[in-house]
């Protein structure tokens, strides 16, 4: 069946069926590494939501899934690296093995400072689980992610979890949003 185009949206940069293959890859990945390891996957609501449920679903060993809500300090539009908790985790992570699962690595000024909180609470270890990763030129992310989904261009992009004022978070694909919808 023809996948019908959201009107907002110029183009897809990942199909539902890309979108498929790199989260199998991904739960391969970490199937393989975390054997008799109980992984706690955290969530970074709310983008993360929608990746980390197919994520888990690609995982074959046991694991367990936590959510942290988190707010940026300053304008909004750009990370501010200090974030403020929302809502904290209901898990004691001390002596667990922490993955972190985010849909978008940019500045990665939100994980850096997640890491570092996180980090305090003395887990048996923590890597992070990007879905994709924006290159921007001349830019590298704060953080380095252990398992990387896919990379994406520095566009606005929106859907699988990614939002423009909220929106666009349920579209099954990953496009690039036309430029009068946000200017
Ligand atoms: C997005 C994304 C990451 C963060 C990445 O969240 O989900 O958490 O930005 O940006 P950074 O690497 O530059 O810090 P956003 O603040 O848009 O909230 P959301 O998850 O509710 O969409």
């Amino acid at each position: 069946m023809a996948e019908q185009l959201h009107p907002d949206i110029e183009s897809v940069i990942l199909s539902e069926e890309d979108i498929n293959q790199i989260v199998s890859r991904l739960g391969r990945e970490i199937s393989e590494d975390y054997v008799d390891k109980n992984p706690l996957i955290v969530t970074v609501l709310r983008g993360a939501f929608v990746f980390t449920a197919d994520l888990v679903r690609a995982i074959t060993v046991p694991c367990t899934v936590d959510f942290m809500a988190v707010s940026s300090y300053g304008t909004g539009v750009k990370s501010s690296g200090v974030v403020r908790i929302v809502k904290d985790l209901d898990t004691q992570i001390e002596g667990r093995h922490v993955i972190i699962a985010e849909d978008i690595l940019d500045s990665g000024l939100t994980l850096s400072y997640l890491m570092k909180l996180l980090e305090a609470r003395h887990p048996a270890s923590i890597r992070i689980c990007a879905f994709s990763v924006k290159d921007v030129p001349g830019k590298k992310p704060a953080v380095a992610a252990t398992y990387v989904g896919t990379h994406v261009p520095d566009a606005f992009i929106v859907g699988y979890g990614l939002d423009y004022a909220e929106h666009y978070r349920n579209l099954p694909y990953v496009g690039v949003l036309k430029p009068e919808v946000y200017s």
